[in-house]
């Protein structure tokens, strides 16, 4: 499997503090099935550069070896939505997930900006597809799936959280995560881990009750084929969302 957001890097977020932390973690995803992991650090929350994130990687590239723990990682960050947004993008400081065209878009946690719609069509008219982050986990989206489905429309995909889909992130969370489910609103599944205690580096036990969902294919593709396209820059294939009640 393929976890595609992951705060694993230590030191430069709310992420892991040591090496060793960041190790642990990626023994975690590897006994949990996960073989690729994208090194997501915020952008925004913290001051967090292209050259700090690529500088920790290789530390934990080296790090991973030296303990022979067989887990490809690639570059990628958690962008925080700001309003000078596209100008940074346009920046080769940037970085997109493995720089595909592809990156992670961090939006608020309660209330999405009114022009959030025509903000993903100007993204998509640059060539750059952002990934929206756990939008279950945001208070009006809870109440209005109808508006995620118009951002998805206007290009945006959809990334949940697997602590989600378990309950862990609260029960409105596990519900809006469900009816998405059910309305073809969701991409991809990641952990946005942050550590080996809270919101963990593991997919398989989110993956198995998302089969009971949308069946086992489905659930299996937002966990290999579809981020692994995302980091190979490759379009996707997706089936139209419905439009939800
Ligand atoms: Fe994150």
């Amino acid at each position: 499997m393929v976890d595609l957001h992951a705060h694993i890097l230590y030191g430069i977020d709310d992420g892991p503090n040591t090496l060793e932390e960041s190790i642990k973690m990626c023994k975690m995803a590897y006994d949990d099935g996960i073989r690729t992991i994208v090194v997501t650090p915020h952008v925004g929350k913290f001051p967090n550069t292209k050259e700090i994130i690529t500088e920790k990687y290789k530390e934990l590239k080296v790090g991973l070896s030296a303990q022979d723990i067989s887990i490809e990682l690639f570059t990628g960050a958690d962008v925080e939505l700001e309003p000078d947004l596209i100008n940074k993008l346009k920046s080769s400081q940037f970085l997109t997930i493995n720089n595909s065209r592809y990156f992670l878009l961090d939006t608020p946690p309660t209330l999405l900006p009114p022009n959030i719609t025509d903000y993903v069509a100007a993204l998509v008219s640059l060539g750059l597809i952002p990934i929206i982050t756990h939008p279950e986990r945001c208070l009006q989206i809870q109440g209005d799936l109808s508006f995620l489905y118009g951002i998805i429309k206007a290009g945006a995909l959809v990334q949940v959280t697997a602590a989600s889909i378990l309950g862990k992130m609260g029960e409105d969370a596990k519900e809006a995560v469900i009816k998405m489910l059910k309305s073809g609103l969701v991409h991809i599944i990641a952990t946005d881990c942050h550590g080996i205690d809270k919101r963990r580096p593991k997919l398989s036990e989110a993956v198995q009750l998302v089969s009971s969902v949308v069946g086992k294919n489905q659930a299996l593709e937002m966990v290999t084929t579809i981020p692994q396209n995302i980091i190979d820059n490759k379009p996707l294939k997706l089936s139209e969302p419905k439009k939800p009640n």
